[in-house]
């Protein structure tokens, strides 16, 4: 018997996305499925009959009643740029009269643009802003969530956007990765290679003193950061105990994927423009393929990322929101939504890549992702009996409930 402070029951699908369960390898659904906790981790999971021989309730223990609805894992969503000040809504009509991502930032929007607004706000109003996206995305169900620096671009105010990310991870949600990409782009006033000297010589060895940034991330594209420029920044970062991440051939194919290979990323992102030969090398590697449709969207993108070789791969295709102020779309669900039909991924396709696949791409999948013994109790109760039914209404957020450990 295990002691439990919560239980979960009257659960008609239970998606555990435990991929041992053999018999639906996809979602792991355990039907008639009971779910107990204690102390935000996850105690017991099976078959509501033996729930009672199982588990042993605490004095305060809560019994919820999900009244038949489907219980799935809390959303992981791996490729955020949460935290900026200033809007960049002036960009639209500009991307509806046929102007690139890369024209608008050449004549004064993207990032410089954003850069501008967030080197003047103060670390308590990047606070505010953060934990108010943050709000956003929890009521929608997202339960960890990684966070990019990159509008700062100078040491002082990229360790202010750090600063502004662990506040908010450590008052509000434990779940929270955050990345340094300082090359997001390069400032206005100083030559590129100035600015990749600067990155070595003093951000990466202050910002990696902080031992709370786990991930480094380039912008690698034409016009930013190339393959030879984005791999020595990368490699420099290795050295300083950072895990590469990689924003990759979004716009042309810049070699991103293989490179995201050859120094070992734990995902590479975008991915519209990689070659085969990229996408193999990142499977060989173990490199996660993280596609973001919202950006697909929102930059009136129409070339679609290589699913079909991923499928053929067998990669574990993750999902994220690009939270940024060209793409402010922090639903999961419209993203999940936008993965179906606009990408064509499959039903269970979708479910994993906002779970499990994106816990892989930020290396929390041992913690959260999937509901397991000894995993954290981060989930959904939703407002349907099938998970068929999570893919019906394009309008709608399916979040009745969300239970979030915060220990
Ligand atoms: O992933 N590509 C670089 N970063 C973001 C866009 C950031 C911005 O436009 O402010 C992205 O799409
Ligand atoms: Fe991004």
């Amino acid at each position: 018997m295990v002691k439990a402070d919560l239980i979960i029951k009257n659960i008609s699908e239970l998606l555990t996305l435990d991929e041992t369960i053999n018999a639906d390898p996809d979602l792991g659904i355990i039907y008639d499925g009971a779910i107990a906790s204690y102390r935000g981790t996850i105690v017991f999971i099976g078959d509501v009959k033996e729930l009672a021989g199982s588990v042993d309730k605490d004095e305060e223990c809560m019994v919820v009643d999900a009244n038949g609805s489907v219980v799935m894992p809390g959303f992981v969503d791996a490729h955020t740029h949460l935290i900026f000040d200033g809007d960049r809504s002036d960009e639209l009509p500009m991307k509806l009269k046929g102007m690139s991502y890369k024209s608008i930032a050449d004549s004064g929007g993207g990032i410089r643009k954003t850069v501008i607004h967030t080197r003047k706000a103060p670390l308590n109003k990047l606070i505010n802003i953060g934990k108010e996206r943050l709000d956003a995305m929890e009521m929608a169900g997202v339960t960890s969530t990684e966070i990019k620096t990159g509008y700062g671009l100078t040491t002082k105010s990229e360790l202010k956007l750090i600063d502004a990310a662990d506040t908010v991870r450590k008052n509000f949600l434990k779940n929270i990765e955050i990345t340094f990409l300082g090359a997001h782009a390069v400032p206005s006033d100083i030559r590129k290679e100035d600015y990749i000297d600067v990155m070595k010589k003093e951000m990466i060895p202050e910002i990696s003193k902080k031992k709370n940034v786990k991930f480094i991330d380039v912008f690698c594209e034409e016009g930013f950061f190339n393959y030879d420029e984005s791999k020595e920044i990368l490699e420099y970062g290795k050295k300083y105990n950072m895990i590469p991440k990689i924003h990759a051939d979004e716009f042309s194919d810049g070699n991103g994927a293989l490179l995201a290979a050859q120094v070992k990323a734990v995902s590479a992102d975008h991915l519209l423009k990689s070659s085969g030969h990229g996408l193999e090398e990142m499977k060989k590697a173990g490199v996660i393929p993280v596609l973001l449709p919202g950006t697909i969207l929102t930059t009136f993108i129409e070339v679609k990322p290589n699913i079909d070789l991923m499928r053929t791969l067998k990669m574990d295709i993750a999902i994220s929101s690009d939270y940024n102020p060209n793409c402010t779309i922090i639903n999961p669900w419209l993203l999940m939504w936008l993965s179906v039909y606009r990408l064509k991924l499959t039903l269970e396709e979708a479910i994993k890549g906002m779970t499990i696949n994106s816990a892989k791409a930020i290396a929390m999948d041992k913690k959260v992702g999937s509901l397991k013994v000894g995993k954290k109790a981060n989930l959904i109760i939703t407002d349907v009996n099938s998970h068929i039914h999570l893919f019906s209404d394009i309008t709608a957020t399916h979040t009745k409930n969300v239970i979030i450990s915060r220990i």
